[in-house]
């Protein structure tokens, strides 16, 4: 048994279904990536784990080191564990990025020891610079490092990053990339969502590519890049 499963997962925005019957597997410290187009429904499969609504899980399973945990609260999957840094980052634009690190760092949960400020901006050093800043003034870029900032300071197992590259200058992707390593290092677990092989071939050896909320594909980066080649899938918009 894997250490993360999602079995036949089906949820629905309204009456449209976005995640379709959607199986996938991480080992524990495995990296796996989740490809598709925009509205492939990749946003909805992370939500959806984290039991978060809309979109409206309608069956399925979810299990984390054996433990059935669909349809549990948002606050509960957390505490066991999961993290999501969101799309749409969710920082807290009239505080500070410090004060949105500490704030992540209050709300962990007792059962899980949190990150210190000084090893989050070690190992993030664009973070470090930002501190001070509001988080309203950030860029989209900058925002999404933060959240993963805020993500990793609650020491989950597993982080689901969402378009984490997307937007980011090479500078940026490049210190994403030795974060990600860095928690790799630590045998975290990761799931990321995104739109650009090359990044995810920095990071992930497999992954899945969803279409239309199914899974069209699964297999190793490699795999995809000769089928991009071959004009046999496209993953842009
Ligand atoms: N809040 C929403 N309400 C209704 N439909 C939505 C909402 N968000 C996304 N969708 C639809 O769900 C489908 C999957 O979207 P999404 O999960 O955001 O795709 P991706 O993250 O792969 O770009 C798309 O058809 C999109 O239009
Ligand atoms: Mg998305």
């Amino acid at each position: 048994m894997a250490y993360f499963e999602v079995e036949d997962l089906v949820s629905y925005y309204g009456k449209v279904e976005v995640v379709s019957h959607v199986s996938i597997t991480a080992e524990a410290g495995e990296t796996v990536a989740l490809l598709g187009r925009n509205g492939a429904g990749k946003s909805a499969l992370m939500r959806t784990i984290m039991g978060l609504s809309p979109p409206l899980r309608q069956s399925g399973r979810v299990r984390l080191d054996g433990r059935d945990i669909t349809g549990l609260p948002p606050h509960r999957i957390a505490r066991l564990g999961i993290s999501l840094a969101p799309d749409d980052h969710r920082i807290f634009p009239h505080l500070t990025v410090e004060e949105n690190l500490i704030l992540a760092q209050k709300l962990t949960h007792r059962d899980r020891q949190p990150r210190s400020l000084d090893e989050v901006y070690d190992a993030f050093p664009l973070v470090s610079e930002l501190r001070a800043r509001n988080g309203g003034v950030l860029s989209g870029g900058e925002k999404k490092l933060v959240a993963i900032a805020r993500a990793m300071i609650q020491r989950p197992a597993i982080i689901m990053l969402d378009e984490t590259s997307e937007g980011l200058s090479p500078v940026m992707v490049n210190q994403l990339v030795q974060v990600i390593k860095r928690l790799q290092a630590e045998r975290i677990t990761l799931l990321t969502a995104d739109q650009n092989l090359r990044f995810c071939s920095k990071i992930a050896e497999r992954g899945y590519v969803l279409e239309r909320g199914r899974v069209q594909f699964k297999g190793s980066i490699r795999e995809f890049w000769e089928k991009v080649e071959a004009d046999q899938m496209s993953l842009m918009h």
